[in-house]
Formats: structure tokens, C-alpha cells, sequence
């Protein structure tokens, strides 16, 4: 196949803070030749609390700032934004890059593996009104019965304290939802969760799948570019996590997520 010169070009990773880092360090190992760039809006963090056209606004005013930056792939690595905004960033970004969700991918799992079964899904109070997954899953008639329910402080909290056992407190309360029992798989549906992973796992009694996006979208995000023929071959893996508040707290919790050394930079996107 003859060498697109697009595929130098970066790829694009926005989160309403350094939640997204989870996904950038799964694309970091699956893609380990591309160049990134990461903006974490953490000036609006949580997006969990906003409107929807708040949401949208913010997603598009970003996307334009990734493709200034001549990303020819622009993931959504927020499952919040993604479901407020992923048609309208799609739209709005046109054929100019490929545009991708963290949702799509997750569905695609659920389809292959988890017919007939009983799925859970924990997320902001944004995304679990939105009601997407259901949506989504009703759509292909794929015979799930997904029950959700809104965990709406965990991000904040998982930003303030990291994977620290007061988590478990938060967890007691909201994992004791009806919702959430008797379930054979629990999605994550923040991408803030994988950080407490383990937490999760350990309080519930009986096995259960949990269902880490991250890995299954940078996954999805490498078929996409093999497709596309727009994998970087030869990229020295240039990074920069560019963050529109910068604060100490950030900085250092950046390390926990990324699980690496980080170096964040303030953009300012809304001075
Ligand atoms: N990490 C984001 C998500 O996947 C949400 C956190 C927030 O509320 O900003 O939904």
C-alpha cells in the first residue's frame, strides 16, 4: 500500500479533565509510534454536572483547537461528551479527520459477548440520562438487560484523592443500588473508573466482568487507522497533554492515570 502522508499527522484525545489519560495510556501501548495530543478541559471539570449544550459547545470549541493541531484522528475519550456531543463534533469536523467515540466500541463488545445477559453500567449523571447505551442497545435488538445508574461524585472524587480507599465509602453507597445486582457485567462508562478498577471488583462478592473501555477503544482506534491506512510507521511518538486549568493537583495526579511520567502544559483555550 503506498504511504499516506497524513499518517505522521497526530492523533487528537480530549476528556473534561485527566480522566482521559486512561485511554491515552492504553493508545500509548497499542499504537506506540504515534504522536498525541492531549486537552483536558479541567477549567470545566466535571462535565458529569453540565447541560448537554454546555457539554456540545465546549466539544466543538476543543475539536477545532485538535484540528488546528492537524489531528487526523480526533477521539472523544469522555464518555460524558461523547454522548452529548459525538454528532455534533462529527458534523462539525466533517471529512476533515476521523471522528471517534469511547461508546461505540463498548457496544460492539456488548454485542459479541453479552446477549442475553444481565449488564450494569455506572456513569456520570450526563451520560446515564442521556440514556445512549440503552439506546443503543435497543437499536440492534441485542436482548441485554443494561441497567444504569448515575455515580455522579465518583469522577470528582477519583481527581481529588486517586485511588485512595475513602473511595470505597462512595462505592458502598452506590454499587447498593437494586440496579446494580445480580449483574453478570459491570461497564465503566466513565473514563475516570478504570482508575479504581480493583475497588470495584472487590466489592462485589460474586465474579463478574468489568467492562474497562480503554483498552477496547485503542483498539478500535488502531483497526480504524489500519483501514484507513493511516497508521504512523515511522513517528518518534511526540506527546503533549495540554490541560485549559493548570494546577499542582493535576499535575501530579496526571502521573496516577497516565500510569508514567507526564509533563502537562496550560493551553489557554478560553482566555
Ligand atoms: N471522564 C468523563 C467521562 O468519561 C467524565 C468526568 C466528568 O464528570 O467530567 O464521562
Amino acid at each position: 500500500m503506498k504511504p499516506n502522508h497524513l499518517a505522521n499527522q497526530p492523533i487528537g484525545i480530549f476528556d473534561s479533565g485527566i480522566g482521559g489519560l486512561t485511554v491515552a495510556n492504553a493508545l500509548v501501548k497499542h499504537l506506540p509510534r504515534e504522536n498525541i495530543v492531549y486537552f483536558g478541559d479541567t477549567a470545566h471539570m466535571p462535565y458529569g454536572d453540565k447541560s448537554a449544550a454546555a457539554i456540545q459547545a465546549y466539544a466543538v470549541k476543543i475539536a477545532h483547537m485538535l484540528l488546528q493541531q492537524e489531528c487526523k484522528l480526533i477521539l472523544i475519550a469522555c464518555n460524558t461528551a461523547s454522548a452529548a456531543a459525538y454528532d455534533l463534533v462529527k458534523e462539525y469536523i466533517g471529512s476533515k479527520a476521523i471522528v471517534m467515540d469511547v461508546i461505540a466500541p463498548v457496544i460492539r463488545l456488548l454485542k459479541e459477548n453479552y446477549a442475553k445477559k444481565r449488564v450494569g453500567l455506572i456513569g456520570t449523571r450526563q451520560t446515564v440520562n442521556s440514556n445512549i447505551y440503552k439506546k443503543k442497545v435497543d437499536e440492534l435488538n441485542l436482548d441485554i438487560a443494561l441497567s444504569s445508574y448515575a455515580t455522579n461524585l465518583l469522577a470528582s472524587a477519583i481527581e481529588e484523592f486517586g485511588n485512595h480507599h475513602v473511595i470505597d465509602t462512595l462505592l458502598n453507597v452506590y454499587l447498593s443500588d437494586p440496579n446494580l445486582q445480580q449483574i453478570d457485567a459491570l461497564v465503566l462508562a466513565c473514563t475516570h473508573y478504570p482508575i479504581i478498577k480493583e475497588r470495584i471488583f472487590a466489592h462485589y462478592k460474586t465474579p463478574l466482568d468489568i467492562i474497562d473501555s480503554s483498552d477496547i477503544v485503542a483498539q478500535a482506534v488502531k483497526t480504524k487507522l489500519e483501514k484507513n491506512n493511516l497508521l504512523n510507521m515511522n513517528g518518534d511518538s511526540i506527546k503533549h497533554f495540554y490541560v485549559s486549568d493548570y494546577t499542582e493537583t493535576f499535575a501530579t495526579n496526571a502521573k496516577l492515570f497516565f500510569g508514567n511520567n507526564i509533563t502537562l502544559e496550560h493551553y489557554p483555550l478560553w482566555d
